[in-house]
């Protein structure tokens, strides 16, 4: 979507995640927005006015009693003057300060007497993160209405550790900015529709994992483009490096058990899409300690289990959705399979993908990778999508299910 004609006014708080408001600003102003901007005293020591100033090619506002500013533009001006407000990094200060209604510079201010949207990427320490305060403040923002993208997992700038709390990268928050800009119709309004995205992790012991190589794009791309439809989207998405999408409620689960739990009680829903790579087994029980290595023994004979099959279970649900969507990663035979799995699973369609050779997996391959080639394979037959985007893909999809919605009678 363009955003041609639009006016963002962009608040960078300081973290050290404002070095990617940099790159924001040139992927907004791509795009046809005018970036106005407004830095804390905090984000003045993390990059400079003068970068900020020459990538928005616009005045930097940093002070509230900034006579010149004031009477030329005003914060009350800044604050209204604009489609949406974007606060980029959003620290925990900026969290707490709009949470409890501070106003004492320039940037809490103007968030305080805005009327318009706004939105926010968090970035900080992990435990900063999940400390109950932040946690509290989000809840009291997201209650005011305002919306968030993000943060993601990943590993921190600034010490070793990792976890939640790196901020969504910048063309995550353009996808946000553009979603909340969005004004045409909205098919989807009203339907819930649960997704699943992403891997899941089966422990071994408290270290140990089995995984596989799902990056969760393709899901997490399908739970927004639903959601840029209209849609109630409830995302439940195993461990994935990448923000949760902006628009839809997310729900973290690491193995094929929880996973499960978590899809069968949002039940009941219009469609539910499964997109998540599953582990087919997990140990039978996973040991307690790290398994030692024993010098003479060899390896531990793992007794693997079958897990459920989620779709299947949802395809054959006593509150089964009106419309069940599987996917189907084959190597060999991509079209008898993915028939097979229509009828076994009870769904109405199968996204069909070969992960066989050149178009398989890492970084450039459909798993992990950004491009995808699929075909849809339904009882009324196959039909053949050529390779695009991950983004193409799933607003192609949530296109057809916001049409097959129109006709299902539930
Ligand atoms: O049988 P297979 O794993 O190839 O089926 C893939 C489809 O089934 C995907 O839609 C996947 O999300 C779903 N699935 C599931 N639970 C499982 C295995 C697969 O929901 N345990």
């Amino acid at each position: 979507m363009s955003l041609s004609g639009k006016r963002i006014l962009l608040i960078i708080g300081g973290g050290i995640a404002a070095y990617k408001a940099l790159d924001l600003i040139r992927r907004l102003r791509e795009r046809g927005a005018s970036v106005r901007v407004v830095m804390t005293a905090a984000a003045r020591e993390f990059v400079t006015t003068l970068s900020v100033g020459a990538l928005s090619a616009d005045h930097v506002f940093t002070e509230l009693f900034d006579r010149h500013d004031e009477h030329d533009v005003g914060h009350i001006r800044l604050s209204r003057e604009a489609d949406l407000l974007v606060v980029a990094p959003a620290t925990a200060d900026l969290m707490a300060k709009l949470a409890n209604g501070h106003a004492n510079d320039l940037a809490s201010t103007v968030l305080l007497a805005t009327d318009k949207r706004v939105l926010m990427a968090p970035a900080m320490n992990p435990k900063m993160w999940s400390h109950p305060a932040t946690r509290r403040n989000r809840a009291t923002l997201e209650k005011d209405g305002i919306a968030f993208i993000g943060p993601a997992r990943g590993e921190m700038a600034e010490s070793n550790e990792a976890g939640e709390g790196r901020m969504a990268e910048p063309l995550e928050i353009v996808a946000a900015v553009e979603a909340m800009l969005d004004q045409r119709p909205k098919p989807l309004a009203g339907k819930r529709i649960i997704v699943t995205s992403g891997p899941t992790h089966e422990p071994i012991d408290p270290v140990r994992y089995i995984a596989n190589r799902s990056s969760g794009k393709q899901g997490h791309a399908i739970a927004a483009a639903l959601a840029k439809l209209g849609a109630d989207v409830r995302l439940v998405s195993g461990p994935v490096t990448i923000a949760d999408p902006a628009g839809v409620t997310t729900t973290h689960v690491e193995t094929a058990a929880q996973m499960k739990d978590a899809v069968e009680s949002l039940l009941p829903a219009d469609a539910a899409v499964f997109v998540a790579a599953v582990a087919d087994w997990r140990t039978a029980s996973a040991a307690g300690e790290k398994i030692k290595k024993v010098a003479g023994e060899g390896p531990p004979a793992l007794q693997m289990v079958e897990n459920p099959d989620i779709l299947a279970g949802v395809g054959h649900h006593s509150l089964r959705p009106g419309l069940v969507v599987g996917f189907a990663a084959e190597t060999q035979d991509l079209i008898g399979n993915a028939e097979a799995k229509l009828r076994k699973k009870g769904a109405d369609f199968i996204v069909a993908n070969d992960v066989s050779h050149e178009s398989g997996i890492g970084p450039t391959g459909v798993m992990g990778g950004d491009r995808n080639r699929v075909r849809i394979v339904s009882k009324a037959g196959v039909e053949e999508w050529p390779e695009m985007g991950k983004d193409e893909v799933a607003e192609r999809l949530a296109a057809l299910i916001a049409t097959r919605l129109r006709t299902v009678v539930v």
